[in-house]
């Protein structure tokens, strides 16, 4: 399987000042909505699967899929585990063939944090592999994932430097007012944070719970340092919605090829839509 890290992939975004798409794969569709669109575009890419969506395909279906997905595909390519939750799913990962992962100690105290990112990042960069972690804590749903907004916690600029000069993680996920999930009101984001932030840092940086954020605002963040951009529900969601559509059209309708491939098409028409606001085509 031909997959590259997220070092060689951020460090041209990070001097390129674009960002490139963490975009979470959740079934077969997925993965070929979201390939097929980067192809189109010639952008790199970065597949991710979540734990959840790990257990629902299966990991070995996972790295199936994905390696049939990239062996003959011009563009690079990471595989990345989104918000890994221990040092033993990072190294199943690791061992089945990621070339990237994220270690998600947000709900630990900062200490506790270091310690643990400390520990997955000398593992990963053993055998080449990429770690990106998280400071502060986002709001919202992801799978099992789930931050009520009372306890979501902005991210430290202070703390963010000696988190990256302790650990010398790849790249910082960092929490400025996104949320994971259908946002409830206008999310508003803490622009001045992520500038200091990435001035003080200057490692490239996460930007979480992507969906549902405007144009602007992602344009904004991605001037201000941001090189890695996840999506994931606006996927689900233009998946959901075209299937919808099409059996209230036809109620009678059986044959999976006939509402999943529509989906599919969805999925890629909004994968290049948010590529060329991410400003990573032809940067492959
Ligand atoms: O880690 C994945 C993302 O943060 C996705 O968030 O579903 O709100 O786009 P989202
Ligand atoms: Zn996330």
């Amino acid at each position: 399987m031909k997959l590259i890290s997220l070092v060689e992939i951020l460090a041209q975004a990070n001097q390129g000042r674009y960002a490139v798409g963490g975009f979470n794969i959740n079934n077969l569709e997925f993965l070929q909505g979201i390939i097929g669109a980067a192809e189109e575009l010639n952008s790199p890419l970065i597949l991710q699967t979540s734990e959840g969506a790990m257990k629902y395909i299966g990991i070995d279906y996972v790295i199936g899929m994905v390696d049939a997905a990239v062996k003959n595909s011009p563009i690079p390519v990471a595989l990345h585990l989104d918000h890994g939750s221990s040092f033993a799913v990072v190294m199943k990962c690791i061992r089945m063939g990621y070339s990237s992962v994220m270690f998600d100690g947000s709900h630990f105290p900062f200490e506790e944090n270091i310690r643990l990112t400390k520990q997955v990042i000398e593992a990963a960069h053993a055998v080449g592999v990429s770690v990106e972690a998280e400071l502060g804590k986002l709001g919202g749903t992801e799978d099992d994932l789930s931050v009520d907004e009372k306890d979501a916690t902005f991210t430290d600029p202070e703390q963010a430097v000696e988190f990256v000069e302790r650990t010398g993680v790849d790249a910082l996920a960092v929490a400025i007012g996104t949320a994971h999930g259908v946002y409830k009101g206008k999310p508003e984001l803490d622009f001045e944070r992520l500038k200091t932030i990435k001035d003080k840092t200057n490692i490239p940086i996460v930007l979480h719970g992507a969906s549902g954020l405007s144009d602007d605002d992602l344009k904004k963040a991605i001037s201000l340092g941001v090189n890695k951009v996840n999506v994931n529900t606006d996927f689900q969601q233009v998946f959901a919605a075209k299937i919808r559509e099409i059996f209230r059209n036809d109620r009678e309708l059986y044959d999976p090829r006939k509402y999943c491939g529509p989906g599919r098409t969805a999925i890629k028409e909004k994968v290049m839509e948010k590529i060329r606001v991410l400003g990573s085509a032809n940067q492959a």
